[in-house]
C-alpha cells in the first residue's frame, strides 16, 4: 500500500471540513492524488447510515446500536473506498474514522458500552490497520456548538442528532478526544479556535514534519 491515510477528529464545528479542504488543495499542487472522504457517508450505502445516525431523535437508539451502524458504515467505506484508493497509491483524507466513535459512543456516553468491544469491532472490521497521521482539531464544545448550530440553520439536511445531546456529551468527548491522543504517536492535537489560515498553517507544518 503506497498511499497515505490522514484522518481529521475533534467535537462538533471544529472547523474540520474547512480544514480538510485546504490541506487536499495543498497536497494536490504538490501533485499529489487525493481522496476525500468522510464517516459517516463515505460511500453511498454510507450516505443512507448518515441519515439515520445523525438526524432525527437523539434516543431513537443508543450507544451500543450506534457504534455497530457506525462500524458498518467504516466497513463498507474501508472495502469500498479507502482501501482502494490507498492501494491504487493514492493518498485518503478523511473528516472522522474509529476515533470518533471512541470519543462519541464511549467518552461521550459516559463509558456507558465497554472499551473492548470497540477495540473488538476495530479488529473485526478494520484489522491491524491504522491512520498515518489524525489530526484532532480541538476546541470548547461551546465555541464549536456555537458554529455548528449556526450551519446546521443554513443547511436543509439537519444533522443535530449530536449537536442536540446535552453539554456535558460534548465536554466528555473533548477529553475523551485528548485521552486517545496521549496513546499512540500518530495523533496531533490542534487547538482549534483560531484564524482558518492560521490553522492551516500548522495542519501543513504537520503534514510536511511527518511525511516530506
Ligand atoms: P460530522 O458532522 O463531523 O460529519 O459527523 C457526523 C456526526 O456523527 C457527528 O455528530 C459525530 C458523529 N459520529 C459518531 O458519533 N461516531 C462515529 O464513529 C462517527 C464517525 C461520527
Amino acid at each position: 500500500m503506497s498511499g497515505r491515510f490522514i484522518t481529521f477528529e475533534g467535537g462538533e464545528g471544529c472547523g474540520k471540513t474547512t480544514q480538510i479542504a485546504l490541506l487536499v488543495e495543498y497536497l494536490k499542487a504538490k501533485g499529489i492524488e487525493v481522496v476525500v472522504t468522510k464517516e459517516p457517508g463515505g460511500t453511498p450505502i454510507g450516505q443512507e447510515l448518515r441519515k439515520m445516525l445523525c438526524t432525527g431523535d437523539k434516543d431513537k437508539f443508543d450507544a451500543v446500536a450506534e457504534a455497530l451502524l457506525y462500524y458498518a458504515d467504516r466497513r463498507i467505506h474501508m472495502q469500498q473506498k479507502v482501501l482502494p484508493a490507498l492501494k491504487s497509491g493514492a493518498w485518503v483524507v478523511s473528516d472522522r474514522f474509529a476515533d470518533s466513535t471512541m470519543a462519541y459512543q464511549y467518552y461521550g456516553y459516559n463509558k456507558r458500552l465497554s472499551k473492548e468491544m470497540l477495540d473488538k469491532l476495530y479488529e473485526m472490521t478494520v484489522g491491524d490497520f491504522y491512520p498515518d497521521l489524525t489530526i484532532i482539531l480541538d476546541i470548547d464544545p461551546k465555541i464549536g456548538l456555537a458554529r455548528s448550530f449556526a450551519r446546521n440553520n443554513l443547511s436543509d439536511a439537519k444533522e443535530t442528532r449530536h449537536e442536540s445531546r446535552e453539554t456535558e456529551f460534548h465536554e466528555n468527548l473533548r477529553r475523551g478526544f485528548l485521552e486517545i491522543a496521549k496513546t499512540a504517536e500518530r495523533y496531533a492535537v490542534l487547538n482549534a479556535d483560531m484564524s482558518v489560515d492560521d490553522l492551516h498553517e500548522r495542519v501543513v507544518a504537520l503534514v510536511e514534519k511527518r511525511f516530506f
